[in-house]
């Protein structure tokens, strides 16, 4: 065989493989279904005009899908008699909110190109939509996802950092799923949107080492401020405050309140704790570009983290149940 020969049977080759990988890709549904990614924004517009937070809690839906399982909208999947799902893990319930409006998105879809556009893919359109609906860079999404058939209530837990991790604990994550302390970091000025509930931080205000004591590593007028709208436990009201001053606004305030020891969870303050991220909270506080440019290249690596494609996985007929 001559040498063209070779080089002719070796890149068909690699066709094949490539092809059967089925990678993500730009134009996935450019002919398959050339609106979805426009409907998925319209169902974000409508229901951004109604709930002003719900890009926030949209994006770390698809942070909480993607870790476990990888992102195949194993989160959106619901409990039945012989499997407790995700959705129901204290990190999950009943914090994560969204659901209704992916439904409304997949079912938007589905009356136009039924069958095709998974809801691993529709999450994180969504994700990226309430991040440039809160006044957001957007970015372009390689899509392809498939949807997961496992959805497990035990997985949770092993993936997903608590809010009381330390720095050693968080990097460890990250990199359990591939992701660097960089991406760490940006990815962590997530919390530049949204709220949270007491519940997620209460022992930095009123019980930190089992002595009723405050966490010395939050700034000492903020905690008095939320000791103010959050009632010392046992309680059954669990009210929710805004993570920074501007909740609803992607800016660099999350990385300045960090700086200034106002980041609400342990997982934010310990940012500080490592020179190689604390330089990089440091820079992201300084300077807005930074953080939104290094943000969009972490958010791409983590919405692409274990992709199900080509014959894994299927296309869900609804989201919150495997076909
Ligand atoms: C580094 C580890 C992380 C920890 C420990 C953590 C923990 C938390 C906790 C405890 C809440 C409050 C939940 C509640 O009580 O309502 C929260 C909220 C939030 N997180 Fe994270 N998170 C982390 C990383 C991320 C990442 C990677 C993203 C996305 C890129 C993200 C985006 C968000 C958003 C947007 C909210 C507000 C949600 C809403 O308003 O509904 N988080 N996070």
């Amino acid at each position: 065989m001559g040498d063209y020969k070779v080089w002719r049977v070796l890149s068909l080759f690699l066709l094949v493989v490539i092809a059967a990988r089925g990678d993500l890709s730009y134009d996935f549904y450019k002919t398959r279904c050339p609106q979805a990614e426009k409907i998925v924004m319209d169902v974000m517009v409508n229901a951004t005009l109604s709930d002003r937070r719900i890009g926030a809690s949209i994006l770390r839906m698809h942070f909480h899908d993607c870790f476990v399982e990888g992102c195949d909208g194993s989160i959106l999947i619901d409990s039945t008699p012989t499997n407790r799902a995700e959705k129901d893990f204290p990190a999950n319930f009943p914090s994560i909110r969204g659901f209704d409006v992916i439904d409304a998105a997949k079912a938007a879809v589905e009356k136009v190109c039924p069958g095709i556009v998974s809801c691993a893919d529709i999450l994180a359109f969504a994700a990226r939509d309430g991040v440039h609906l809160s006044h957001g860079p957007f970015w372009d999404i390689r899509s392809g996802r498939r949807d997961g058939r496992v959805s497990m209530f035990n997985r949770v837990p092993l993936f997903l950092p608590p809010p009381t991790s330390n720095i050693t604990q968080l990097v460890t994550s990250f990199a359990a799923k591939n992701l660097s302390k960089s991406d760490l970091v940006f990815l962590s000025g997530g919390h530049t949107i949204g709220f949270s509930l007491c519940s997620s931080f209460n022992s930095r205000l009123y019980n930190f080492t089992g002595r009723g004591d405050q966490d010395p590593a939050l700034d000492a007028s903020l905690a008095q401020t939320l000791k103010g709208q959050c009632p010392r436990p046992p309680t059954r009201v669990d009210p929710i405050v805004p993570m920074e001053k501007t909740p609803f606004k992607v800016d660099t305030k999350y990385f300045k309140g960090v700086l200034k020891r106002r980041g609400l969870f342990t997982s934010d303050s310990a940012l500080l704790n490592d020179p190689f991220t604390k330089s990089l909270v440091i820079k992201s506080a300084a300077d807005e570009s930074f953080f939104l440019g290094n943000f969009i290249q972490s958010m791409i690596k983590m919405s692409e983290l274990e992709v199900k494609t080509g014959s894994k996985g299927e296309i869900r007929k609804k989201c919150h149940v495997i076909n």
